[in-house]
């Protein structure tokens, strides 16, 4: 319909390090500590430097699915970061795991929103060290996004959300999921 189509034109896949990405905000794949670690976290803090870090700190954490939002410090083309915590993955996913992991994708829209962000870009929150199986994370990832823009006048507000994918496994998936969820 003409409407997901203006929906699918909001949507971006990019093959990139989202550090370098041009943005009004970054979503940042955190833990609970909002103290930092490896994966994209790690470059992320890498990025922004020490002061990202102090802010983090005083924060004092973010329960897995909510978000927080912080300035972007030494990332100078994107205003702020926003950091989320996605399940972290023993065995099988659990309805409580995919639950979460569209909490991460949710909050950290409505935050964007609620501090005026009008484009934004997520990794794949929990599949990396977190083992959240890729394929399934990649479908939570776009139907989360899609149900977002359906609420409220939220498509009006929020001009491109940008899927930065860092792996070739996830780069393949996003391209297949893409015109499944939006179909032209
Ligand atoms: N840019 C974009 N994506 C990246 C980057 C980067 N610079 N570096 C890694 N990634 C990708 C990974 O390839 C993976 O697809 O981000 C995705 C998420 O992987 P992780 O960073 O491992 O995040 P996650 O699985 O959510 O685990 C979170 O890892 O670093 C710790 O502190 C973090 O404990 C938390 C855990």
């Amino acid at each position: 319909s003409p409407y997901l189509m203006s929906l699918r034109n909001k949507i971006f896949i990019c093959r990139s390090d989202i550090t370098k990405i041009a943005v009004d905000a970054i979503v940042n794949a955190a833990n609970s500590s909002l103290l930092g670690g490896g994966g994209v976290d790690g470059a992320i803090h890498r990025a922004a430097g020490r002061k990202l870090l102090e802010e983090c700190k005083e924060i004092g954490g973010c329960n897995t699915g909510d978000a927080k939002i912080t300035h972007s410090y030494n990332i100078s083309q994107i205003k702020a970061i926003i950091h989320t915590v996605g399940p972290n993955i023993h065995s099988k996913v659990t309805e409580r795991d995919e639950k979460l992991l569209t909490n991460c994708y949710w909050n950290s829209l409505q935050l964007a929103k609620k501090n005026k962000l009008s484009s934004i870009a997520f990794p794949c929150i929990s599949t990396g060290i977190y083992s959240y199986p890729n394929d399934s994370a990649a479908n939570v990832a776009m139907r989360t996004v899609k149900r977002w823009l359906e609420t409220n006048d939220n498509a009006s507000k929020m001009r491109a959300i940008v899927f930065v994918i860092f792996t070739e496994v996830d780069y393949k998936i996003y391209r297949k999921t893409l015109p499944k969820v939006f179909p032209s």
